[in-house]
């Protein structure tokens, strides 16, 4: 009921202003976050997935707690896991401002953010802060001045740093801000990169059953790059795949004024095409690799929309920006409705 007044404010302010003046007021609210609508985990919402008992299906997507600076907060309103990153090994600033667009009649975002974050060394600080106890996903990448041909000593660097204290691990080979990484799912080098992450988490979780990896990928794959990944994550066992992150496509935006900004666009118009990737690798994979579906999902009835295309669990980035906590609570209704 707050959140439409608050959106009108915020978002008379630039966007990248809205979203620290946003995240701040909820760290202040701290535990007390709750209070903005969070429910109490209902009968039938709690799933098991890639060996981690989660609360509810409805998760917070990467990239909104960059640095696990507002855990304390996003764990009170009532998100069945949160994923923090994406972190790098060493701290960088990211691209300059402007670097966040908002499409409002499409309610959709534009961001070429390119991985701004405190390192991992500062991140595990705040989460060890945050007294968060709910599910918890690290998502890592490689630093902007890693050339790409050492990205997997920055993946294996952050996947070191990160195991003891993630549930799961995201490896993301997807954001388009960071020149060239989206070459890194291509079956050469993505083969390469979780070979070496599976052999390190196997001698980092030394014996004891190891914490899932989740790649994540993007909607901009063409058949025969869907089929590579499904591939390569049954060769190597990975534990899920996410699908997606950002498009760099702009069908459905054309003529908006930012429409030409470079980044990725997120919310609404991604939601077709990320599910229908979604839809693809679940039939490609019949179960043998769990989806998490996240892209453009607005409302209850899209949430429940990526479950029947074949997701386990759903994530939530935009939308939250554009619907506020009520989202949280609507998805997670819509998902228990259909009894998945
Ligand atoms: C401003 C912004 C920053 C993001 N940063 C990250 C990131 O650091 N790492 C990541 O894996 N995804 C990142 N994403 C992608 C989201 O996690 C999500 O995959 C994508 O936006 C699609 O979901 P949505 O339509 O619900 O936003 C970012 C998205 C936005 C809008």
């Amino acid at each position: 009921m707050l959140y439409p007044l608050a959106r009108s404010l915020l978002f008379r302010l630039d966007p990248e202003t809205a979203h620290d003046v946003a995240l701040r007021g909820l760290r202040a609210l701290g535990p007390g976050a709750r209070l903005l609508g969070a429910a109490p985990e209902g009968d039938g919402e709690a799933r098991t997935v890639m060996g981690i008992r989660f609360p509810n299906a409805v998760g917070l997507a990467a990239g909104l707690d960059k640095n696990g600076e507002y855990l304390g907060a996003l764990g009170a309103l009532g998100f069945g896991h949160v994923e923090i990153g994406t972190v790098t090994p060493r701290p960088q600033p990211g691209n300059s401002r402007p670097r966040l667009f908002r499409l409002e009649r499409h309610e959709a975002l534009i961001n070429r953010f390119g991985f701004n974050n405190v390192g991992v060394e500062q991140l595990l600080r705040n989460v060890e802060a945050s007294g968060y106890r709910g599910v918890l996903g690290i998502n890592i990448g490689k630093n902007a001045n890693t050339p790409l041909e050492r990205a997997a000593d920055d993946y294996l660097a952050c996947l070191e740093a990160v195991y003891a204290r993630a549930d799961y691990v995201t490896v993301n080979i997807s954001s388009p801000n960071t020149r060239n990484l989206r070459d890194l799912q291509s079956k050469e080098r993505l083969g390469e990169l979780l070979s070496a992450l599976v052999e390190r988490r196997a001698q980092v979780a030394n014996g004891a059953r190891p914490k899932p990896l989740a790649v994540k990928i993007a909607p901009d794959l063409d058949e025969s790059q869907c089929d590579a990944i499904c591939e390569l994550a049954l060769a190597h066992g990975i534990d899920a795949l996410i699908a997606t992150n950002t498009t760099l496509s702009r069908v459905g935006v054309e003529g908006h004024p930012c429409a030409s900004e470079a980044g990725g666009l997120s919310g609404r118009p991604v939601f077709a095409r990320s599910t229908d990737v979604l839809s693809a690798l679940a039939r490609r994979l019949e179960g043998r690799v769990p989806l998490i579906g996240v892209g453009g999902i607005l409302s209850g009835a899209d949430a429940r929309a990526k479950i029947t295309a074949g997701a386990s669990l759903v994530q939530v980035y935009t939308g939250f920006i554009y619907r506020g906590p009520s989202l949280i609570a609507e998805a997670r209704r819509a998902i228990a409705a259909t009894g998945a």
